[in-house]
């Protein structure tokens, strides 16, 4: 057995030659890079909850306030904006009606960060005042949506970068690149299957995850990053989707309820008791804004509204014949996910377990299989900061090094959006109707074997 350890010094310098290795080129230092305020890249943001505030506002300010500013920051919850503003730290007016802070503040990119079902909505009105768009994923939550995001997209011709951050975490890529090295030689399956747990799995039954109407089930709000990176990695567009799923854990499935945790009766007695009080930053972001909207960030996961699925298992085959096994449970004692391409040449696989009750590595392994052969296994050291370190190098693409090329096509736009949540859209369509979906019964965008460059 052979063992490669890379260290994170030797992946940095790695990505920096290779990975970012057009990055460098087009880097300035940030000294350089200042900019007066009139020349700084004017953003706005609509949604400002704890997506938004931390990572699309803080995080940004810190790291690419030299060349980006805020100019206007909306929510249609008056007093989450208000605290917004003075988390990020931003000097700039608030609104709560999306198109007076686009006629007032004239943005040139728009950051969407609301709720799943609302994005659509402000992706194609910040297109038609002629403002490029960064949208959180899933891009959108059905294909009716869908398609009106594409019509206007057509329209305006301007540039909609969904944040697929996943893609960025150094392990991922590793695998990105055996797969393109055709290290096992021509992928023909693939075994997937990701555990959310009892903490981070019943935060979706908490929030307005739980409502279909909001995140088109956990198929489109937390698979989309699983079906995007399946796209990826495999480098083929779904044709055809078979779904089953029910909801036999959270909601109606419990014999006590309230409406939510802080005032509950049930508190002692309940395994999934969560105490918000705790976190002064939730307790300012949501509890204290419940009189404008009514939202309950602490909401019971035994609410029988909650009309999601809380186990998925999907089946995929793409348009270069590869099938794919794919399951998503909710209730796990761990959280992270297994994953193995089997080639014909040999086999890839991963364990990456994100938490769990036992003492975590501090690196990711891939073990490489060779048909008739040895066993290699690759040891990553776990990325520094949200999502094992995706965010930092994704965020490094879109505001300093826009534009430079990555040999990993890692960047992605409307269409990858788009394949990435049509599989979640038809999974769902599917457990419903009993039947396999075809991605061509939901769009016109024609599947290629070959994505190739996008
Ligand atoms: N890529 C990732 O890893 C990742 C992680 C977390 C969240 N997200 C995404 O970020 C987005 C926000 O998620 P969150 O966890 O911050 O949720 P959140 O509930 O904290 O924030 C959503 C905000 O949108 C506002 N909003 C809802 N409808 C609106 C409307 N019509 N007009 C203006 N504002 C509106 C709400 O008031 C709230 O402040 C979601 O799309 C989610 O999928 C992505």
């Amino acid at each position: 057995m052979k063992f490669s350890r890379i260290t994170r010094r030797e992946f940095v310098s790695t990505t920096s030659r290779v990975v970012a290795g057009s990055v460098a080129l087009g880097m300035m230092p940030d000294a350089l890079n200042a900019l007066s305020p009139s020349l700084k890249k004017r953003l706005a943001m609509v949604g400002t909850g704890i997506r938004g505030i931390r990572m699309w506002g803080r995080d940004l300010l810190e790291a690419y306030g030299e060349t980006h500013e805020f100019v206007g920051l909306c929510d249609i919850n008056p007093g989450r904006v208000a605290f917004a503003k003075q988390y990020i730290g931003a000097d700039c007016p608030t609104f709560t009606d999306f198109d007076t802070m686009i006629r007032k503040t004239k943005p040139e990119r728009v950051i969407v960060t609301t709720v799943d079902g609302t994005h659509h909505t402000f992706i194609i009105k910040s297109m038609q005042h002629g403002c490029d768009v960064i949208t959180e994923k899933p891009l959108t939550t059905d294909e009716m949506k869908l398609r009106s995001i594409i019509d206007a997209q057509k329209k305006a011709g301007k540039d909609i970068t969904v944040t697929f951050n996943y893609r960025y975490s150094p392990h991922r890529t590793r695998i990105k690149q055996m797969l393109m090295e055709g290290r096992i030689g021509r992928v023909t399956s693939v075994d997937f299957n990701w555990y959310l747990d009892v903490y981070h799995g019943a935060d979706y039954f908490r929030r307005w995850h739980r409502l279909r109407e909001s995140g088109g089930t956990l198929l489109v709000h937390k698979s989309t990053h699983h079906f995007d990176f399946l796209n990826w990695w495999l480098d083929s567009d779904p044709e055809i989707v078979h779904g089953f799923g029910a909801l036999e854990f959270y909601g109606k499935n419990n014999a006590f309820r309230h409406t939510h945790c802080r005032p509950c009766p049930h508190k002692a007695k309940c395994q999934f008791y969560w105490d918000m009080t705790k976190d002064e930053r939730l307790m300012n972001l949501y509890a204290k804004n419940e009189q404008y909207d009514g939202y309950t960030r602490d909401g019971c996961v035994w609410k029988e509204d909650i009309d999601i699925f809380d186990k998925m298992a999907v089946q995929i085959r793409y348009a270069n014949n590869v099938q794919v096994s794919y399951s998503l449970t909710t209730y796990s004692p761990y959280e992270g996910y297994r994953i193995a391409f089997n080639g014909t040449k040999g086999r890839i696989e991963a364990w990456i377990h994100e938490r769990q009750p036992w003492p975590m590595n501090d690196y990711h392994e891939i073990q490489v299989t060779d048909n008739f052969g040895k066993a290699e296994y690759i040891r990553m050291p776990q990325g520094g900061g949200g999502h094992d370190g995706g965010d930092v190098l994704m965020m490094d693409t879109i505001f300093r090094n826009p534009g430079t090329r990555d040999p990993y096509g890692r960047a992605a736009g409307l269409r990858d959006g788009a394949m990435s949540i049509l599989i979640g859209i038809a999974a769902r369509k599917s457990i419903d109707s009993g039947k396999p979906v075809a991605i061509s019964e939901l769009t016109d965008i024609e599947a290629r074997e070959v994505r190739g460059e996008m």
